[in-house]
């Protein structure tokens, strides 16, 4: 796939369970590039912030959380850890509530500057593919390919209940697609870098596709700008 030598910026956006990180991991893999799960990085802001009880409408308490905090990745064979200050916190930053506080944290302008740089540096070498919600449009403008997933919202809202367990220990259908709409809601509309798919973005509805079928949608764009790039060249 990547004969020509050429690495791309892969760019994919969309709301929650739209697929979006199953289908970068899976591509990054494929491609051998690396993963950026830009959500993974809110969400450890997210949690420091619950640790400590920050008020997050508090100017000095969210520049304290900035000045004070490293969130890094680190390669576990084909996935990534999660590290907030050095500590690994990949599973406890998947929890519901620092799902909610994610979304409220990626609403503050200064967390979004914070965050862009350190994306822009992690995306500038080439070979990623960064997920999120504002990776098209703000963060990497200038990636060879932005894919913008989205899928149903019933079929979102049944995706994430099975994911927290269906049926058995998980939460009721109900609350769980309440707090999905709420949360997509809040990134939507927010009035710094809301959730929306780049004019140039490839939109792929995932609603009844399998995983392998979204994957290989983004691997055959993926081949046709490797194509077209290498029938340019002399
Ligand atoms: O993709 P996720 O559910 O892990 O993201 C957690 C929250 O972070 C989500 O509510 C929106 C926010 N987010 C964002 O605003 N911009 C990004 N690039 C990634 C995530």
């Amino acid at each position: 796939m990547t004969s020509s030598g050429r690495k791309l910026v892969i760019a994919i956006d969309g709301p929650s369970a739209s697929g979006k990180s199953t289908t970068a991991r899976m591509v990054a893999e494929r491609l051998r590039y690396l993963h950026v799960d830009t959500g993974a990085m809110y969400r450890a802001l997210a949690l420091k912030a619950l640790r400590a009880k920050l008020d997050l409408g508090d100017d000095g308490s969210v520049r304290y959380l900035l000045e004070s905090s490293s969130v890094d990745f680190q390669a576990a064979g084909a996935s990534s850890r999660v590290l907030l200050d050095g500590q690994d916190v990949t599973e406890e930053i998947r929890k519901g509530e620092v799902s909610q506080k994610s979304s409220e944290i990626a609403a503050l302008p200064a967390v979004r500057r914070w965050m862009v740089r350190r994306q822009r540096a992690l995306g500038q070498a080439g070979g990623v593919v960064m997920e999120g919600r504002d990776i098209g449009t703000v963060v990497l403008p200038d990636a060879d390919l932005k894919v913008y997933l989205d899928a149903s919202s019933d079929e979102r809202a049944k995706r994430r209940w099975l994911e927290e367990g269906g049926d058995g220990s998980g939460r009721p259908t109900a609350e769980v697609r309440r707090q999905l709409d709420e949360r997509d809601h809040r990134d939507m509309t927010r009035s710094h870098s809301p959730l929306e798919a780049a004019a140039d973005a490839v939109t792929i509805d995932t609603t009844h596709l399998s995983v392998e079928e979204q994957v290989g949608k983004v691997l055959e764009e993926v081949k046709r700008i490797l194509e077209s790039a290498s029938e340019g060249t002399p």
